[in-house]
C-alpha cells in the first residue's frame, strides 16, 4: 500500500480497527501534493471532548487503585491514537519532504500503532475499555501549526514525545511501587520507544535546520501556544535523553526552561 493512501484511511476511518491498519509492505511512489485535514474522522465514541479540570490524572499516591492505574493508561492510550494520527497528517502534509524522512515518520507510527495495542490490552485486563472515558483534542490543537517537517519535529518528537522520557518512567515506577510489573513492563518499553522517536526528530532537526544553532531552530519552530517547558515532565530524565543523542548543553536549557 501507498503511504499517502494508508494515511488517509487512518485519517478518515470510523473504527478502531482502520485507525491500527498496519500493512506490512508500504510504498512511497504517489506521494501526491498536500493534503491537510482540520481534524481526524473519529469511530463512534472516541470523538473529542472538551477537558475540564475534574479530567485530571488521580495522583500518584492513588495509583494502589487498580481503576486508578487504568484510567492512566486509558489516557495514555488517548496520547497514543492522537501520534498515529499526527504522524498520518504528516505523510498526507508533506509529501515534497524527503523519501527517508517520511518512511522514519511510516515506522514510528507503526509503533505508536502498537502502543496504542499495548495500552489497550493492559486496560482491559485491569477492567477497563478504550473509549470508556472521553478522549481529547490535545496535540490536534497544534495541527494548524505543522506546515513543515522542522514544525513536525519540533512540535511532535521534540515537545510532546521528550515530555514522555520523562512522564512514561515516572508512572512506570510508580505502577511498579504498587506492584503492578505488568504496567510497569509497559511503560518501560513505551520509554525505550520513545528515545527511538526523540532520537528521530533530533536528527532530522538537525538536517533541516541548515546553519542555524539546534536549540534556537527548535524553539523558532514551536507552535505559539507551546512553551518550551512543554519538553519535560516533574523531572528530568536526563539518561533517557542522552540516549536518544540529545545534547548536554539543549539538556541544561531544558531544565531551566
Ligand atoms: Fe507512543
Ligand atoms: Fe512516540
Amino acid at each position: 500500500m501507498e503511504l499517502r493512501e494508508w494515511a488517509i484511511r487512518i485519517l478518515s476511518a470510523d473504527t478502531l480497527k482502520e485507525k491500527l491498519l498496519c500493512p506490512d509492505t508500504l510504498t512511497d511512489e504517489f506521494p501526491g501534493e498536500p493534503l491537510l485535514f482540520n481534524e481526524p474522522v473519529r469511530p463512534v465514541g472516541m470523538e473529542f471532548h472538551k477537558r475540564t479540570k475534574e479530567q485530571k490524572l488521580p495522583p500518584f499516591q492513588n495509583h494502589g487503585k487498580e481503576d486508578n492505574r487504568a484510567i492512566c493508561l486509558h489516557r495514555f492510550a488517548g496520547h497514543e491514537l492522537l501520534a498515529v494520527e499526527i504522524m498520518a497528517h504528516a505523510l498526507t502534509a508533506f509529501p515534497h519532504a524527503p523519501k527517508a524522512f517520511r518512511k522514519g515518520v511510516a515506522h514510528t507510527l507503526k509503533e505508536e500503532q502498537g502502543h496504542v495495542k499495548m495500552y489497550i490490552e493492559r486496560m482491559e485486563q485491569l477492567g477497563l475499555r478504550f473509549g470508556d472515558l472521553p478522549l481529547f483534542k490535545h496535540f490536534w490543537n497544534h495541527v494548524p501549526y505543522l506546515t513543515t517537517p522542522i514544525r513536525y519535529v519540533s512540535v511532535m518528537s521534540l515537545t510532546f514525545e521528550m515530555a514522555n522520557l520523562d512522564f512514561a518512567p515516572l508512572y512506570g515506577r510508580s505502577f511498579a511501587a504498587f506492584g503492578d510489573v505488568a504496567s510497569a513492563a509497559l511503560m518501560a518499553q513505551i520509554v525505550k520507544d520513545e528515545i527511538k522517536h526523540v532520537s528521530f526528530g533530533y536528527s532530522w532537526l538537525n538536517k533541516f535546520k541548515g546553519e542555524n544553532p539546534a536549540w534556537d531552530s527548535w524553539i523558532a519552530n514551536l507552535s505559539p501556544k507551546i512553551q518550551p517547558k512543554r519538553a519535560k515532565g516533574f523531572v528530568v530524565m536526563e539518561e533517557n535523553r542522552r540516549k536518544a543523542g540529545i545534547p548536554d548543553d539543549w539538556i541544561e536549557k531544558i531544565k531551566l526552561a
